[in-house]
């Protein structure tokens, strides 16, 4: 009843949307990566530009991580972009470029986890493995009444176990997008449409009217508050940025010199008495401080502050800059380079 229900709506209101329209599993698999980051709106233009720039999984393989990057750019949590990368050089490397067609092959490549394994499997495979995100979670709880806390891990396999005996084995790939769409159309996270819903008349939080309660998540996260006091060399019209290396947020993305530390530096306070030492020998002018409002992720909030310092480009700021992986990049080549958004927020906030 669920499943035929929600398919024979699936397949009056589906959203027609680019990878819908072709079996391309690479196009499936894109797609599904870009929608774990944000919603189809934002999504689309990310889409199009990935597809545009390299329409198969080789022309992605090619391509420096930069460029993938650079496409990412603004979608936040870039190791995904890396991984989606990483994947595409295997896949050609063990697959000759096509993506393996079962569930268990697909789980064993980078970045590709249960939920996009499934996806990949049911939609362009016809295999019959459910999908579980917060789509799925929201639906189900609501439409059968399960309680399970949804922030905890162990919910997964309840859920996962659960679809496995609704999903229709005849055609997974509509009854998992067809859930997917009813939770990001109908069955929204406030004020979904009922009225509207195939399922309205059986659904558990319908009848009590118990949709702000369902699903029940509790989640217990305490942010990071960080302090980023950069430093921005301007010598002779062109910006010091440097690429960032750490196992850290913002892995492979350009910026500026940075300190870190239980609070924001101001030019005098500096802790960095080698850059004090080479900055004292040189002509500088400290042009302004700016500070933008605080930038928050999703397990972090980032204090920031930006000091801009106009130096000569002696021997030795050079041989600092270059201990310290800095390089001079003109305006143009820095639009170009891939950037975390607090970076770019800057480059505007000073533009202006
Ligand atoms: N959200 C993520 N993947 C989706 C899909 N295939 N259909 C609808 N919503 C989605």
């Amino acid at each position: 009843m669920f499943a035929s229900k929600i398919i024979n709506w699936y397949q009056k209101n589906k959203r027609p949307l680019p990878w819908r329209e072709i079996n391309n599993t690479y196009f499936i698999w894109l797609s599904e990566i870009i929608l774990q980051q944000t919603r189809v709106a934002q999504g689309l233009p990310y889409y199009e530009r990935f597809i545009d720039a390299f329409p198969t999984i080789e022309k992605l393989a090619l391509a420096s991580e930069q460029e993938v990057l650079a496409l990412w750019q603004g979608l936040g949590y870039y190791s995904r972009a890396r991984n989606l990368h990483k994947c595409a050089k295997e896949v050609v490397n063990r697959y000759g470029g096509t993506l393996p067609s079962s569930y268990g092959q697909l789980l064993k490549l980078p970045g590709i986890g249960p939920y996009t394994a499934a996806a990949i499997a049911s939609l362009g495979f016809n295999e019959p493995v459910p999908v579980v995100d917060g789509n799925v979670y929201r639906v189900l709880a609501r439409v059968f009444g399960i309680k399970e806390n949804i922030a905890d891990s162990k919910s997964f396999g309840l859920f996962f176990e659960r679809s496995k005996e609704l999903i229709d084995k005849e055609k997974p790939g509509d009854y998992n997008q067809a859930v997917m769409e009813l939770g990001a159309t109908i069955c929204l996270p406030q004020n979904p449409t009922c009225m509207e819903c195939p399922l309205e008349a059986m659904c558990y939080a319908n009848e009590r009217k118990m949709q702000a309660e369902l699903p029940v998540k509790v989640k217990r996260i305490r942010k990071r508050d960080r302090f980023l006091t950069y430093l921005v060399f301007e010598a002779g019209d062109r910006l010091a940025l440097r690429k960032r290396e750490e196992n850290d947020i913002w892995k492979g993305l350009f910026e500026f010199y940075k300190l870190e530390g239980d609070e924001l530096y101001s030019i005098d306070t500096l802790p960095d008495i080698e850059l004090m030492s080479v900055l004292l020998k040189t002509k500088t002018t400290i042009k302004e401080e700016v500070r933008l409002p605080k930038h928050l992720l999703s397990h972090q909030t980032i204090f920031n502050s930006f000091i801009y310092v106009c130096v000569q480009p002696t021997q030795e700021m050079l041989s600092w800059m270059q201990q310290n992986n800095l390089a001079l990049y003109s305006r143009k080549e820095i639009e170009m380079l891939p950037k975390p958004v607090l970076i770019t927020r800057y480059l505007n906030s000073v533009s202006k």
